[in-house]
């Protein structure tokens, strides 16, 4: 057994060591936005980098640069992008170590319109918990044994496609057509193959993402006790010993 956490997922945790949260899911199942409500409900999202005691990593910062030819199958929409070997796990493997051991790091920015990192970076501080977000999160195995708790976003497959189409098309500079191919020839397949097999490892699965509110409180509840009961000088100037509500 390799790189297992020494810490304890719910009695606190060693000073300095954050506590690492996976959120693995189909593409469009909701990780980023389930992320983004949990940094909302615990009064994080507008903190400045530095100020932040939970902070966001995705997957897809760790995509690997591209050969020439992959790049320009890339353009054409006849690159795997669902398939591990995309990734560069070994270099996610390292950033999640440096994470653990309370060092700053920085994260590129991943632009899916020209398929690559982008020359922008994130300087990630060290933080009391962090989530890493993305489709196989959970695949490699190093990786996966790092996470204190791990969250699959459980969302129909169907509601992830019609989510998925305008979200590429508006955000990630697509077409219609192409995204549709990209999904029958890769994205589908590969989630089958790739991404559902890891539910089984996770912790807490959440049926419906974002809109599965309950989950989402318990979520939060479980990471507030963990900073408040290790932390509580610090609550003052962190999170206001306040967990926002609903509305
Ligand atoms: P993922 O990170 O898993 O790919 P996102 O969080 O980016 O998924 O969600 C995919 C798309 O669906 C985004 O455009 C997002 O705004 C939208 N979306 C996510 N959750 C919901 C929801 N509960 N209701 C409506 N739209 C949603
Ligand atoms: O946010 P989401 O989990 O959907 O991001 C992962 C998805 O992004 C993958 O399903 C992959 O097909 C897609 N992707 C892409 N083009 C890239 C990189 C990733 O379409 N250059
Ligand atoms: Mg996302």
């Amino acid at each position: 057994m390799s790189e297992k956490p020494t810490v304890p997922m719910t009695n606190g945790f060693e000073s300095k060591t954050p506590f690492l949260i996976g959120v693995a899911g189909g593409t469009a199942s909701g990780k980023s936005t389930v992320c983004q409500r949990i940094m909302e409900k615990l009064g994080q999202q507008h903190k400045e980098q530095t100020e932040r005691r939970v902070v966001c990593i995705s997957q897809d910062s760790f995509y690997r640069t591209l050969t020439t030819s992959e790049r320009l199958r890339a353009e054409r929409g006849q690159f795997n992008f669902d398939h591990p070997d995309a990734f560069d796990d070994k270099k996610l493997l390292a950033v999640l170590k440096d994470i653990l051991d309370g060092k700053k790091v920085e994260v590129p920015e991943y632009d899916y319109i020209t398929n690559s990192i982008s020359n922008r970076s994130h300087t990630i501080y060290p933080a009391d918990v962090v989530l890493i977000e993305g489709i196989l999160v959970f695949y490699f195995k190093e990786v996966r044994e790092l996470f204190h708790m791990k969250l699959f976003v459980d969302t129909d497959s169907d509601t992830r496609l019609a989510r998925r189409v305008p979200r590429d098309i508006m955000e990630r500079g697509r077409d219609l057509e192409q995204v549709l191919n990209q999904y029958m020839n890769f994205v589908k397949p590969a989630f089958e193959e790739f991404c559902l097999p890891t539910k089984k490892f996770a912790d807490v699965i959440i049926p419906r993402g974002a809109d599965n509110l309950v989950a989402i409180d318990l979520i939060v509840h479980h990471i507030w006790d963990i900073m408040y009961k290790k932390r509580p000088a610090k609550i003052s100037n962190g999170c206001n010993g306040h967990i926002e509500e609903e509305g």
